[in-house]
């Protein structure tokens, strides 16, 4: 029980305890008990939810989906088990997973008609805005899945949770094509995940995209490594949406739009562009420490609101970016740049006391950029990787909540005034 005074007067309320150990107090009944609610700008301290799907210590540097280690699942696992255990709660059998892939596999294609939504959308759309507004069209062309109606919605989840995994790497493929004025490419059915999606990007008139392993196992590892990363920005808008009784394909779309931001899924194209900047000015990186550290510019890819040590996906997107490029005989001086970068934060007192340590994107830019994905299309990539992670939380939210998410605010507008006509009102014209 946690005891809270106010105004002279004491309130209990419960604790609760997570499966690990972390502890909450559960202030629900605090506003009609005493007419306070609590503030939390920016949610650091609020738990907007209980949630089954990922457990982060932020502390401690650990990750994990429905209790597996985020390092153990990366080198035994591939993305679309990893998804099945995201949505479903438990790895697959061979079974499972067959008749998973098989229902993947038969969803990834889109309706012809949808080839005239890309034509509606100037050319150098960004991809980010192509790939919200699909999804939710999406939905369009399966009522029965988006019907607005929980319990309807709920029968069809198998099959719209496989579509929507499958489809968005179609539409993903589709933008970048269409971005290039390149014609559009159907999805195979002997390809596997990766290999259909890097196929449906790169494959040119007469000139078949022939599979690279190292390329398709980075691929894999890059989707696996952001299929589900707890309360964020986009995850927490998937269930706010959700919440109010939206559908699957518009929450997802609204996850799409809220990962979209730089401090979000848009970090991983700032790394990129930031990284040569650096390197096109000739800095070894000292003097964007420098500005980094003066307010003046931001070391993308570095901090996290949860973390206060190492992103664990962080450091195996390093390893991942030094053995692409090996397998596959290049050199990136941008890799080169992101080591001196994090070496000097790692030792510089501002980064120190304020725990910043590289996340995720610090590195994982550097892996697409090895294997040819244009910078506008990361958080493209960062989408399809994360679409286990939305589905799954829309599931939770659509099965066993209630009610509607709607926090409070603390009003610090004007006190009520009286109307005024506008001829009444200062500067009015006569
Ligand atoms: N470079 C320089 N200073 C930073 C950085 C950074 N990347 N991140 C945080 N700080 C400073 C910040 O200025 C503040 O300093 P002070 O206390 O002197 O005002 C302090 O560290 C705390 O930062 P904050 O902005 O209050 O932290 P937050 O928890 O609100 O923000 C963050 C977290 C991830 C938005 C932020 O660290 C950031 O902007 N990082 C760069 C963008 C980025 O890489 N985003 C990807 C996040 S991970 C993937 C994902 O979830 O999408």
């Amino acid at each position: 029980m946690a005891k809270i005074t106010l105004e002279g007067q004491e309130h209990t309320y419960p604790v609760i305890v997570g499966t690990e150990g972390e502890k909450a107090i559960d202030t629900r009944k605090l506003r009609t008990d005493t007419g306070y609610i609590t503030f939390d700008e920016g949610y650091g301290n609020t738990g907007s939810c209980q949630s089954n799907i990922t457990f982060i210590n932020g502390e401690k540097g650990i990750l994990r989906y429905r209790g597996y280690p985020i390092d153990q699942l990366a080198s035994g696992a591939s993305f679309l088990s990893c998804a099945y255990l995201i949505i479903y709660g438990e790895l697959p059998t061979q079974d499972q997973l067959d008749t998973f892939r098989d229902k993947v596999r038969e969803n990834a294609n889109l309706h012809e008609d949808f080839k005239h939504h890309f034509q509606g959308f100037p050319q150098n759309s960004h991809p980010m805005a192509v790939l919200s507004s699909m999804l939710n069209s999406l939905g369009c062309y399966y009522p029965d899945m988006s019907s607005n109606d929980r319990e309807k919605d709920l029968a069809n989840f198998d099959t719209a949770a496989a579509l929507l995994i499958s489809k968005v790497r179609t539409i993903a493929a589709m933008t970048y094509r269409m971005h290039r004025g390149m014609p559009f490419v159907y999805p195979r059915r002997d390809l596997r995940y990766v290999e259909n999606f890097l196929h449906m990007m790169f494959t040119e008139p007469y000139n078949l995209y022939e599979p690279i392993p190292e390329v398709t196992r980075a691929l894999d590892l890059f989707l696996l490594l952001h299929a589900d990363h707890e309360q964020n920005c986009s995850t927490s808008t998937v269930r706010m949406v959700a919440s109010g009784g939206a559908n699957l394909f518009a929450s997802v779309s609204a996850g799409v739009c809220a990962l979209w931001g730089p401090l979000h899924g848009g970090a991983n194209s700032a790394v990129i562009r930031m990284l040569s900047d650096i390197h096109a000015s000739g800095d070894d990186g000292s003097r964007f420490i420098e500005a980094a550290k003066n307010g003046k510019a931001r070391l993308m890819g570095f901090g996290h609101r949860v973390y206060k040590n190492f992103d664990p996906r962080a450091k195996i997107f390093a390893t991942a970016a030094e053995d692409l490029l090996k397998a596959l005989g290049q050199k990136d001086p941008l890799l080169d740049i992101a080591k001196r970068l994090q070496e000097a934060a790692l030792e510089d007192p501002y980064f120190v006391d304020r725990k910043l340590y590289p996340n995720v994107d610090f590195y994982s830019g550097i892996v697409l950029r090895a294997i040819g994905i244009p910078v506008d299309m990361y958080t493209v990539m960062f989408a399809i990787g994360r679409m286990p992670g939305w589905i799954a939380n829309w599931r939770e939210v659509t099965e066993n909540n209630k009610r509607i998410y709607r926090p409070r605010q603390v009003y610090t507008g004007p006190k009520e005034r009286t109307f005024q006509p506008i001829e009444e009102r200062d500067g009015h014209r006569r």
